[in-house]
């Protein structure tokens, strides 16, 4: 699928048929995800991919926006020491927030161009999840991905709201026209 078809079909998906995703197209996410860009080169982005039911059930016991029957969800985190030392303070509390971000949207439009469906899930409990995972200590969960076949009865997504798509040309107040030159 072309990059914008993908584009054009995503969304949040909440309504999951509960069949496994093969090996060869976790690996394409995992690839995805990785092919985001990171703050200075930096390593301190990393991911679990959880397909055990057992522990992506405990997950999302702890996931309170953690909504459909998923075979799985990939969970990006930081190395908060990796991002400290690369690149300070900034690094550790902000400029990781954007490599995580990053990555989960290469992820989520993987998963669209490979006729899978996949949500952010952020609301969730990340010193719970950490445990759950056993990650080191000095990490942060960032986000889940949840991923998996959309339910045939899935409904449609929702609309964007009012204002969701603004863009200015140039200056505030002059309007981007899509498709003006
Ligand atoms: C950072 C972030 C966190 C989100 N967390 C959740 C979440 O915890 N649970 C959920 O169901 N959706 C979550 N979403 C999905 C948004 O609700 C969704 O993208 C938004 O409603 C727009 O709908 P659309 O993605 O279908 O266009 C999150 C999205 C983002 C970008």
């Amino acid at each position: 699928m072309e990059l914008f078809e993908a584009l054009k079909r995503r969304h949040a998906c909440r309504h999951f048929d509960p069949k496994p995703v093969p090996r060869e197209l976790l690996d394409k996410l995992v690839y995805a995800g990785q092919r985001a860009p990171t703050g200075g080169n930096t390593p301190y982005r990393k991911m679990v991919v959880v397909t055990d039911p057992k522990v992506l059930e405990m997950a999302k016991l702890v996931s309170p926006g953690y909504f459909g029957d998923t075979s799985t969800a990939i969970v990006i985190y930081t190395d908060l020491e990796v991002a400290e030392r690369g690149l300070g303070r900034l690094g550790r509390d902000v400029i990781s927030l954007y490599d995580a971000g990053a990555a989960a949207e290469n992820i989520v439009l993987a998963a669209y161009a490979l006729g899978l469906g996949a949500c952010f899930i952020k609301s969730y409990s990340d010193t719970a999840l950490r445990r759950i995972l056993k990650l080191p200590e000095a990490c942060r969960t960032e986000l889940i991905v949840s991923v998996g076949y959309p339910a045939e009865d899935e409904p449609p997504p929702l609309r964007q709201r009012k204002g969701a798509k603004t863009v200015w040309l140039n200056e505030y107040g002059r309007r981007w026209k899509q498709g003006e030159r």
